[in-house]
Parts: C-alpha cells; sequence; structure tokens
C-alpha cells in the first residue's frame, strides 16, 4: 500500500465509481493491454454513457465501435448485459456474485472486480498478474501448481478490510511495474525480505 501510494497509474476507471464504467472498464482489460484501453474507453463511453444508452444501441454498431480491440465476443456480451440489467434490475447493475456470475461474459475475476472497485466490497480479486504476486511472494517456486482455491483463498485472505479497492488496484499495478513475469524488478521491491522467491525467480 505504501508503494501504491507512491506509484500508483493514473487510469481514467479510477476516478469514477459509476458501476457502468467500470464493468466498461474491466471487461475491456480482460484481455487487452491497459495502453490500448484507455483510449478505447473514452471513445465507447463518449458514444455510450450509460447503460440505458448502450441497452438502447444497435449491437452491429457497438460492435463497430469495439473492432479494433479484438476478442469481439466481449461487445456483444456487454450489450447483453446493458439489455438484461435493463429487463431485470431496473437499469442498476446487481451487487452479489451470483447474479453478477449469471452474465455471460462475467466470471468469478471480473465479478470481484466490479464488486471490489465499484460497490467497495472487501472481496478478493485473481487475475495473472494478481496470482503471480501472490505466489511468489508467499509460496515462492511450489513443485506443484497451487489450486484456484488455494490462490482464491490467498488472495482474500490478504485483504485489509474496509481498503480492499486501493489494495486490489495495488496488486495489478504492483504486478505489471515490478512483480513483472519476465523480468521482476526485486531490488525496488518492498517486499524482498520476505518474498519466497526473491533470488529464486
Ligand atoms: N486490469 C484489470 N483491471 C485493472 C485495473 N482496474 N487497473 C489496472 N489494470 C487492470
Amino acid at each position: 500500500m505504501r508503494w501504491y501510494r507512491k506509484n500508483a497509474r493514473e487510469l481514467p476507471w479510477r476516478e469514477t465509481s459509476d458501476p457502468y464504467s467500470i464493468l466498461v472498464s474491466e471487461v475491456m482489460l480482460q484481455q487487452t493491454q491497459v495502453d490500448r484501453v484507455v483510449p478505447k474507453y473514452h471513445e465507447f463511453l463518449s458514444k455510450y454513457p450509460t447503460l440505458q444508452a448502450l441497452a438502447k444501441a444497435r449491437v452491429q454498431d457497438v460492435k463497430k465501435i469495439w473492432y479494433p480491440l479484438g476478442y469481439n465476443i466481449r461487445p456483444i456480451q456487454l450489450h447483453t448485459i446493458a439489455r438484461e440489467t435493463v429487463a431485470h434490475y431496473d437499469g442498476q447493475l446487481p451487487h452479489s456474485d451470483e447474479e453478477l456470475q449469471s452474465f455471460k461474459g462475467i466470471g468469478r475475476y471480473t465479478s470481484g472486480a466490479i464488486r471490489s472497485f465499484a460497490f467497495k466490497q472487501d472481496v478478493p480479486i485473481l487475475d495473472t498478474n494478481v496470482r503471480r504476486v501472490v505466489l511468489r511472494v508467499f509460496l515462492g517456486k511450489p513443485r506443484t501448481k497451487p489450486s484456484d482455491a488455494m490462490m482464491w483463498a490467498l488472495s482474500d485472505g490478504l485483504l485489509p478490510r474496509g481498503r480492499t479497492y486501493d489494495f486490489n488496484q495495488a496488486l495489478m499495478d504492483f504486478g505489471a511495474c515490478i512483480c513483472s513475469a519476465k523480468v521482476p524488478v526485486c531490488l525496488q521491491c518492498p517486499m524482498q525480505e520476505f518474498c519466497k522467491a526473491y533470488r529464486k525467480i
């Protein structure tokens, strides 16, 4: 958290508490790098500023604006989420994990991201970056791959209740900027002393 206070990236979805904008960002970020998402995030939200606006749009138009990002099932799913939310949830994204994961295109990760970033719930997230950080720091290089259940439990056990929003965002930035996959910058790592993988990567 101390590292994050000094090094947080300024990202537009961190400047909003609108659940729909956060949903759009998280669906874009599922398979696309931050740098490519930022301009498209702005473009998409200026064309479809609300869930209601997206629900009213024609799916062909939504696909067209999305197209350069790739993985083009995502705009179709996002459009369906908007329509279903208007039809069944009075236009407000639901808050529960079960309801969020009932939408196609929202899995455990994205549900956790929406619940922690939009609804400020104390719930863990686990994407590739977070998994790598937690694995290295707490388990080092285990001989057998830890189960998903174990990794989720670790991520959950770490949460500083009440400050989960920042903690989860911090893990993302830390995984992207310091504890990166190929060449981690261990010399700048504040967790060096107790990291189980330090000097072993
Ligand atoms: N990747 C997925 N969600 C993210 C977020 N909120 N910030 C940075 N990278 C992300």
